[in-house]
């Protein structure tokens, strides 16, 4: 979850540390900091607080000169976010610096053993046994040192490490936490998302679990843990730096999404072709997928929303079941699952540790396995049998938007694909949802043009303490989904609710001035969601209603009202997100949140 980044080459280092965490704060933002060398010399600014923090505390101090350092910013895990729990750790000799992103699940038996031999711990995090192991084992040959450190680790980690004696070397290695090493001319970086390097490199190389990468100005060497020498190729990052800055929008999350029309454009456009879908990027055969009896489908958070979204449409089009589930419950599930069970993980950020786990226990148990994500490159991307990028561009802001409909989208189109393999779809069929599939990004343009009176709505509706949402089918899967949307950025408590639920139990939280989102999009379950929106409006409760455009039934029944342009009811919850996360947006705003980076959360959730 946090975010990693170093650099050695010619220019000075502090500036690039700097500007690259800036890069990487999504990632996490409680403390931060760096470490240079200076004249062979270690120097170390570390502070609680965000980057902001950080850089004023190297302002306000003299000059760190130095052309290689390290530099971090941490999501807590061990320890509280205080000036001494944040990275950079050093050593006690004040020799070796390192960054780390994972978790270390044996630094219990390790800070004993090293206590033992007399070091002395200043943080309470697990990270601090890694940088007195490398004093421990250091001979003279850092990387060495750094090999033989590894070999006594157990967990994840994404570690960079330079060492006073070698001015020009950083090392960095990799098991199980993202690392990426950027090859520039006459100077090379790391760093744990490539939104911290595009700006002064695009050729990357993506190490793998188990690697080590020696830095120098001159260039990389790659090595396993055996100690041999690896060649990988260099890739090339394909989007510019301007896609992970905020292009004069306030916030990422208003930026990323208005960008949703042209991202579900690059999700879709290209894997339609002379009327059929084309997934070229995956294995799975027609035999295969003849032979599936049932999908699961395993995410978190809004990856899991996407699924429950993309259940209906598959389910639909298919008649395959498909059971959409929580990553961190699966794995402890004893799941029922076999080769005739298509797994379908979704993630972002190809990281998040609940997804990653709940994909290698469903290849164990023998399941193929397909992954649906945004980060190329990423762990997901790497472990599943077959992957399908949705091309969403970076996403920044922690609250997912354009990466949950790109997902969604993607969805759609493995349904209308598998549909077509199983021959339950005939050609005309085929050709009509491929051509509303079409329709998809100016679908979403409409559903922001349709809307620009939101922030008037949140601006009525934002002192709201606690408040549900509504909906049945397919509604019911963007409720799912506006109402975390809400929750993560404004703090406001909300519950999303099957529509039909309510009576079961909960009605009893409705009284006078609630506020009830009921979205009624799903045109023929209209008349049974009209039933229960009169049900919370007899309790005194206030209801926005969401529906189809022109539905004037439904504004006739609610307090206020946000329309969602029609069109095929299959792919009609995408579209109905968008208006929510506007929602979210402007309550958010109203109540003065931070809304990139909420309170407690970090962008990928590398720790189960
Ligand atoms: O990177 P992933 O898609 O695997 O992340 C899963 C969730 O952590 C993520 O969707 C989270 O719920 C979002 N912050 C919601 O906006």
């Amino acid at each position: 979850m946090c975010g990693i980044v170093g650099y050695t080459g010619n220019e000075n280092v502090t500036p690039i540390l700097l500007n690259g965490l800036k890069k990487l704060e999504y990632r996490g933002y409680d403390s931060a900091g760096i470490a240079v060398i200076n004249e062979g010399k270690l120097e170390l600014v570390k502070s609680s607080g965000m980057i902001s923090a950080l850089c004023e505390k190297v302002e306000n101090r003299p000059a760190m000169k130095g052309t290689t350092g390290i530099g971090h910013t941490r999501w807590a895990t061990h320890g509280a976010p205080t000036d001494q729990n944040a990275h950079p750790h050093m050593s006690n000799d004040g020799r070796f610096a390192i960054v780390h992103n994972g978790i270390i699940e044996n630094y219990v038996d390790l800070r004993e053993e090293l206590i033992q031999c007399g070091f002395t711990f200043l943080s309470e995090t697990d990270t601090e046994v890694i940088v007195h192991l490398l004093e421990m084992y250091y001979k003279g040959n850092f990387r060495a040192a750094v090999m033989k450190v590894a070999s006594r680790l157990e967990g994840s980690y994404g570690l960079g490490c330079i060492c006073s004696d070698h001015p020009d070397t950083v090392i960095a290695v990799k098991e199980a936490s993202p690392l990426i090493i950027g090859v520039g001319a006459g100077e090379t970086f790391f760093a744990s998302d490539v939104t911290a390097l595009v700006s002064y490199t695009k050729n990357v190389i993506y190490l793998d679990d188990g690697e080590l990468c020696e830095m120098t100005p001159s260039g990389v060497s790659i090595y396993d843990f055996a100690g041999r020498r690896i060649e990988k190729p260099v890739s090339r990052v394909v989007w510019d730096i301007e896609a992970a800055e905020k292009g004069g929008y306030d916030h990422f999350m208003l930026k990323e999404i208005m960008e949703q029309p042209r991202a579900l454009k690059t999700a879709i456009d290209h894997r339609i072709k002379d009327g059929r879908v084309v997934l070229d990027d995956i294995s799975l055969t027609p035999d295969y997928l003849k032979t599936v009896n049932k999908i699961v489908i395993l995410a978190c958070g809004s990856a899991y929303y996407a699924g429950c979204a993309g259940k209906y449409t598959i389910e639909a089009l298919t008649r395959v079941p498909v059971f959409a589930e929580l990553a961190s419950e699966f794995r402890y599930s004893n799941p029922i699952i076999d080769e005739k069970t298509l797994v379908i993980v979704i993630s972002q950020s190809g990281e998040t540790a609940d997804t990653i786990a709940a994909l290698k226990e469903a290849k164990s148990i023998g399941a193929r396995t397909l992954a649906i994500v945004n980060v190329v490159a990423s762990t997901i991307a790497k472990l599943a049998d077959d992957v399908i990028y949705t091309r969403a561009g970076p996403e920044i802001a922690v609250a997912t938007t354009k990466g949950y409909t790109t997902q969604v989208a993607v969805l759609y189109l493995f349904a209308v694909y598998m549909a077509d393999i199983l021959g339950k779809i005939d050609s005309a069929e085929r050709m009509r949802l491929l051509s509303e599939i079409e329709k998809i990004p100016s679908m979403v343009q409409r559903a922001i043009d349709l809307n620009r009176h939101i922030p008037y709505l949140a601006s009525k509706y934002y002192k709201n303490t606690s408040l549900f949402f509504i909906g049945r089918n397919t509604d019911y899967a963007a409720c799912l989904e506006g109402s975390l949307k809400l929750k993560e950025i404004s703090y406001i408590h909300s519950e999303a609710y099957a529509a039909g639920e309510l009576k079961h139990g909960t009605i009893t939280l409705i009284e006078p001035g609630r506020l009830v989102i009921a979205l009624a999009c799903c045109e023929r379950l209209f008349d049974k969601m009209l039933s229960n929106i009169k049900e919370v409006k007899a309790r005194g409760a206030k209801v926005l209603g969401v529906a189809l455009e022109g539905n004037l039934r439904i504004f006739a029944e609610t307090d206020d009202g946000i329309s969602v342009p029609r069109f095929d009811p299959l792919f009609c919850s995408l579209a109905e997100v968008i208006p929510l996360q506007i929602f979210a947006y402007y309550v958010a705003k109203e109540n003065g949140c931070d809304i990139d980076k909420p309170k407690n959360l970090a962008k990928s959730v590398t720790v189960e």
